[in-house]
């Protein structure tokens, strides 16, 4: 049977199946080559989209905007300082609103509740941007990224998290790998491995997809084979400022360098969803550094610019992945 995903909110890869999202991917790539070739893809023209962001951001903001514009949409951006939301309107009326004008909603937030709450009140698509579990337009992004390295058939390939393994970055990435049969390892301290509860949920789709999944405190073990050799910050958005003295004690041994790779497969390489902080260049880094005396965190400078680095091939793609989630879910069913 064909994928048909129109109508369909996006609000975290377990609610799709393999197929469903090997077609996003597939759909990905044809986009990012019109868009290479400069061939016009305006298929949504005239709708109307909006994008809620309750947190800041770079990458998946532009996406949506940029990949709106280029399917011929209008976008419409509120930030918690310029709506209701939250403060004078909760969030099912502000969803039953937003629903009445638009044909499509972004949002970027706290609790995942909070977008499936959207999506159970907009009556139209509702895209999740980040919520404090997942990050599911990333992940799309990230196996684009992965494929162009190393071919559609990613069976087999081991991607490696490194760090703060129970972020929702970390989540996602558990579950995209358990779905699509590629092994997933958490290689980070104890206290910060994915939650039980998703834990058991991915083995038991590993299971029928082929994926292992393996959590260890080992670095030399995560690193292993690893065909991909994935971080994030340690500190996330939302988290208080305070916890940085404690994560940069718990996180440290799994700071990304080059020996990681010593161990790594032949042809590993780096990828980061984005901002990071491995240098100086940035007020925090700065602070971290005249408080702890470290100038790179979760990656080294040298890893992050060195060859094995894809982290700008995965941000553009953010780009061209998000407009495939829009256009799938926002197009007429066949
Ligand atoms: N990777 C990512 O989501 O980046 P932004 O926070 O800039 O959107
Ligand atoms: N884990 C990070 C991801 C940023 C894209 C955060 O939530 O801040």
């Amino acid at each position: 049977m064909s994928v048909n995903l129109s109508g369909r909110s996006f609000l975290k890869l377990l609610d799709f199946t393999p197929e469903e999202i090997e077609y996003l991917l597939d759909l990905s790539a044809e986009l990012k080559r019109k868009k290479h070739a400069g061939e016009p893809h305006r298929y949504l023209e005239g709708k109307n989209i909006v994008l809620l962001f309750e947190k800041t951001s770079t990458r998946t903001r532009c996406s949506f905007e940029v990949g709106g514009h280029d399917l011929g949409m209008n976008v419409t951006y509120l930030d918690p300082g310029s709506s209701q939301m939250g403060k004078k309107e909760s969030i099912e009326d502000t969803a039953r609103v937003l629903g009445r004008m638009f044909d499509g909603i972004e949002y970027r937030g706290f609790a995942q509740e909070r977008v499936e709450t959207l999506a159970k009140y907009a009556g139209v698509p509702v895209w999740n941007g980040l919520t404090t579990e997942f990050h599911p337009t990333q992940m799309i992004a990230d196996i684009l990224t992965m494929r162009e390295e190393f071919g559609r058939d990613l069976h087999g390939r081991k991607l490696t998290f490194m760090g703060d393994a129970r972020n929702n970055v970390a989540n996602s990435l558990m579950v995209v790998c358990a779905k699509l049969g590629i092994d997933f390892c958490a290689c980070g301290p104890k206290e910060n491995m994915p939650e039980e509860g998703l834990v058991a949920t991915c083995e038991k789709i590993a299971a029928e997809t082929g994926a292992h999944l393996t959590f260890t405190p080992d670095v030399a073990e995560g690193a292993k084979d690893a065909s991909v050799i994935y971080t994030d910050i340690w500190v996330s958005m939302g988290e208080p400022d305070e916890l940085w003295g404690k994560r940069i004690e718990l996180m440290r041994p799994y700071q990304v360098n080059e020996k990681m790779f010593e161990v790594a497969a032949p042809d590993a390489i780096f990828m980061h969803c984005l901002p990071s902080f491995h240098d100086r260049k940035t007020t925090i880094g700065e602070k971290i550094f005249e408080k702890y005396g470290l100038p790179e965190l979760e990656v080294t400078n040298d890893v992050f610019e060195g060859p094995r680095s894809r982290v700008f091939d995965e941000a553009e793609n953010r780009m061209h992945t998000i407009k495939a989630v829009m256009y799938a879910t926002l197009k007429d069913p066949e």
